[in-house]
């Protein structure tokens, strides 16, 4: 094969050259043969000496020769029988490719002379080659949702052989889905497939199917590809939930971040198709998404918000599942979130005021305030008792469930408690259970109960004589407990309480204020003391009031000199007394009386001799006022003594007035009066005397004085004069020495006579100015009593000198009285 080009320019020359030949000769012949392709070698296809009548011995000579132009040569001639014979194999595929007739011309050249004939050599086509794919396997991919009928073109088989052993048809495997459409176009066959039924990625995602192509040859030969086909996945599954509806329970403050229930929705489909992402959906989107929040990728659901049982006691959320196919497909759930209720909420008191001030008269009952109740828990957590804290005169009444009155339940006084701080304690049945506490101030308004009230039930008031009108004599002030104008309290003098004394034109009140003014200057000599009655009043209505009785004792002041009574008078004219020559020692010369309208000291006189001074005749008793001789007279006595006698009481400081007497000798006693002559008392000689003696002659005197008085008060009814209604003194001696004066609470009748009073009794209303008024002691009524405890001498000799001086005066009384 080698040699071919070599042999082919050959061929060529000599072509030229026979061409040239014909031209001359007219010698021409035809011969036909057939030869299947892939024959043996060495085959004869024909004898061409036979068929073109030529000697089989000429061939050699006549140099018979084969041209093939060019193309291969596949067949010789054998020079010896004539016969042509195959050479080598005959792919007819390769001489004729796809030509339907594949048919090889030779040139048979013979010489001498020059032949040509020319032999076609059909070459018959053996099916030898199978249909063959380009790829051993083709993709398809398609669409799950793609319509049964929808056809899908295939990639044709080829085969190299031709006419019925080309591709005659396709087979497919046996599946479900496919069925294959073969469509004959002139000589070329080729294969769609076409859907029977509706693909699901789903239940297969994948189909492995296996396309034959079959020639026609006899024996057929078939080629096979695989057709790989994707069902591609189109978003035709909605997720699904595992539950329709999730339930999950939570307590009520769960804190924010905690997981309530998560939810799971699968998708069926593939890639984004199945990818699910999760929100919420609500009716009430806000509350709902304020309070709870989902997990886009896992489905946790979990507290996002507050969750407040009292708010709200159960959610449903909706829940959405997409997948992110496009379209989306989506698919909801429910979740009941039951809210489980914790004892979280205190009770809350609700108090309506009905009145801010009650009054302190209300009765027993009055409504003051309602209270109600609230608690926001459930059941036993929301179930709420009522009471007060402490004891106070309220009370709750129930009215209905949580609903109170608060009335009055007791006796109110607004002066003890003029305001109460009510508490209320509500209390719910939780575990442990809340409380809550209200206060409720009550305000306890005033009501006129209570009088003005003075602080003792009688005023003393001890008011020294001669002061100048206008002074503050005291101030009376009453206390009302009451507020406001029940408690304004004006002060009033109570009339009709002192029919005989013109109240008005003496002292003032202040109404206001409570100031006595005295509105006179009081004289004790006059006036020692006075009674009235302040009457204080509030300002309520009905106004309240209340009385004070006020004692007013005038203090007696030193203003008032000792008088000389008759016969003698005050200093200026002489009065003159006769005494015989002859008088013993201690003879009664005379008695100077004087009386002081003072009381007390102020009235206790004492006598002295005042002139001539160094006198050793006469003396004086100091108490009494007798003059009496010293002495005998003597001849060197002069024949009259002027004396000059000196009255002076015991004030402070002391007033006094002076008598003078002339003391004439004289030789006879005919004319004289001596009442007293032969009493002599030894005056300042009791200093020593026995105490016990003392105090019973001072209470033997007192006994008498208690007679004497009785007496003087029994006649004193029966007779007619010009006495004045006084109160006598009562001077009582104690056993342990003091004294005390009482003013008798019966009123004595005792009688002077004005022009004929020889007395010097000594009247004592306060016989010591009681100035020291803690010493006085009110024992109700108008008696008060004095106790001053004095020196043992001194009290011995003033009792003594009281009772001298009381007895002495009565006796003249009575000589007088006869
Ligand atoms: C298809 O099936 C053939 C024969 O069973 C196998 O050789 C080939 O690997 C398969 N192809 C695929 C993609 O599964
Ligand atoms: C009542 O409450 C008020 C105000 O809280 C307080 O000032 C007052 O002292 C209280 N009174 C009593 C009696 O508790
Ligand atoms: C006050 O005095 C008047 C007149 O004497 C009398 O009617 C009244 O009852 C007295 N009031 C009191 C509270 O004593």
């Amino acid at each position: 094969m080698m040699s071919l080009p070599r042999r082919r320019s050959f061929f060529r020359v000599h072509l030229v050259f026979l061409l040239l030949a014909c031209a001359w000769h007219a010698v021409s012949g035809q011969l036909s043969y057939t030869v299947s392709e892939e024959i043996n070698q060495g085959t004869a296809i024909g004898n061409i000496a036979k068929d073109l009548n030529l000697n089989v011995q000429d061939l050699q000579s006549r140099t018979f020769q084969i041209v093939t132009g060019s193309k291969r040569t596949f067949a010789e001639v054998n020079l010896k029988t004539g016969a042509l014979y195959v050479t080598e194999r005959i792919d007819r595929e390769e001489l004729c490719a796809e030509e339907p007739k594949c048919t090889v011309s030779v040139e048979a050249v013979i010489n001498n002379p020059l032949e040509l004939h020319r032999i076609e050599i059909e070459i018959l086509d053996v099916n030898d080659n199978a249909p063959t794919f380009e790829t051993r396997s083709q993709d398809l991919y398609i669409a799950e949702n793609t319509l049964p009928g929808a056809k899908f073109a295939l990639s044709e088989a080829s085969d190299a052989d031709v006419g019925k052993n080309g591709v005659n048809t396709y087979k497919l495997s046996q599946n479900d889905h496919f069925s294959l459409a073969v469509n004959r176009d002139g000589g070329s066959v080729s294969a769609e497939l076409v859907l029977q039924k509706a693909l699901d990625r789903e239940k297969q995602h994948l189909m492995n199917l296996t396309l034959t192509a079959v020639d026609g040859g006899s024996p057929p030969k078939s080629g096979s590809s695989q057709l790989i086909i994707h069902v591609l996945d189109i978003n035709d599954n909605l997720p699904i939930f595992s539950k329709a509806l999730y339930k999950a329970q939570l307590p009520e403050n769960t804190p924010p971040g905690k997981n309530v229930v998560t939810v799971n929705a699968n998708d069926a489909d593939e890639g984004l198709n199945s990818e699910i992402v999760y929100s919420l959906r609500s009716k009430d989107q806000d509350r709902i998404l304020d309070i709870f929040e989902i997990d886009r990728h896992t489905g946790a659901i979990t507290v996002k918000g507050s969750i407040d049982f009292e708010e709200k006691r159960a959610f449903e959320i909706r829940v959405e599942a997409s997948d992110r196919g496009q379209p989306p497909m989506s698919a909801h759930c429910k979740v009941l979130v039951e809210v489980v209720d914790l004892n979280d909420n205190a009770p809350e008191i609700t108090v309506t005021s009905l009145r801010h001030t009650v009054n302190e008269d209300a009765k027993v009952g009055t409504a003051v305030a309602l209270v109600s109740v609230l608690d926001k828990d459930g059941d036993k957590n929301g179930q709420v008792k009522c009471e007060l804290a402490e004891k106070v005169p309220f009370k709750l009444v129930t009215n209905y469930k949580n609903y109170y009155s608060l009335v009055v339940d007791g006796l109110l006084d607004r002066e003890s408690d003029f305001q109460y701080n009510v508490s209320v304690i509500a209390t719910d049945g939780g575990l442990p259970p809340l409380t809550s506490t209200t206060d409720i101030t009550i305000r306890v308004s005033d009501v006129n109960d209570n009088p003005p009230r003075f602080s003792e039930p009688t005023i003393n008031i001890n008011l020294k004589e001669n002061r100048p009108a206008g002074a503050i004599i005291k101030t009376v002030s009453a206390i009302d407990a009451d507020v406001d104008q029940n408690g304004k309290v004006s002060y009033a003098f109570l009339d009709g309480i002192s029919d005989s004394l013109p109240l008005s034109t003496m002292i003032n009140i202040n109404s206001e204020t409570g100031d006595i003014v005295s509105l006179q200057s009081f004289n004790y000599e006059e006036m020692k003391t006075f009674q009235f009655k302040v009457q204080a009043t509030d300002s309520g209505a009905p106004p309240l009031s209340s009385n004070v009785t006020v004692n007013v004792f005038i203090l007696d002041e030193n203003d008032n000199s000792p008088g000389i009574l008759a016969p003698y008078s005050e200093h200026g004219s002489v009065n003159s007394e006769n005494v015989p020559y002859s008088a013993e020692a201690g003879y009664f010369v005379a008695k100077i009386r004087a009386v002081d309208a003072d009381s007390g000291y102020n009235a206790l006189l004492s006598y002295h001799i005042a002139e001539p001074k160094g006198n050793s005749l006469f003396r004086i008793g100091t108490s009494t006022g007798e003059i009496r001789t010293k002495r005998r007279m003597s001849d060197n006595d002069l024949k009259t003594h002027p004396l000059v006698v000196l009255v002076s009481d015991n004030g402070e400081p002391s007033l006094s007035a002076t008598v003078s007497i002339d003391v004439v000798v004289v030789e006879s006693t005919g004319d004289m009066q001596t009442p007293f002559r032969h009493v002599p008392i030894k005056e300042e000689s009791f200093s020593d005397l026995n105490l016990y003696l003392l105090i019973s002659i001072a209470s033997v005197s007192v006994v008498f004085l208690l007679s004497l008085v009785s007496l003087i008060a029994v006649k004193c009814h029966r007779t007619d004069g010009s006495f004045s209604r006084y109160s006598a003194p009562m001077i009582t001696s104690h056993p342990d020495g003091s004294w005390s004066y009482s003013k008798a609470t019966q009123q004595y009748d005792v009688c002077f006579s004005s022009d004929t009073l020889k007395s010097d009794v000594v009247v004592f209303p306060a016989p010591f100015p009681p100035a020291d008024a803690e010493l006085i002691s009110i024992n109700g009524g108008d008696t008060f009593n004095r106790t001053q405890t004095l020196p043992t001498k001194d009290k011995v000799r003033k009792m003594f000198f009281l009772s001298t001086v009381i007895i002495s005066n009565q006796m003249s009384y009575f000589e007088h009285v006869k």
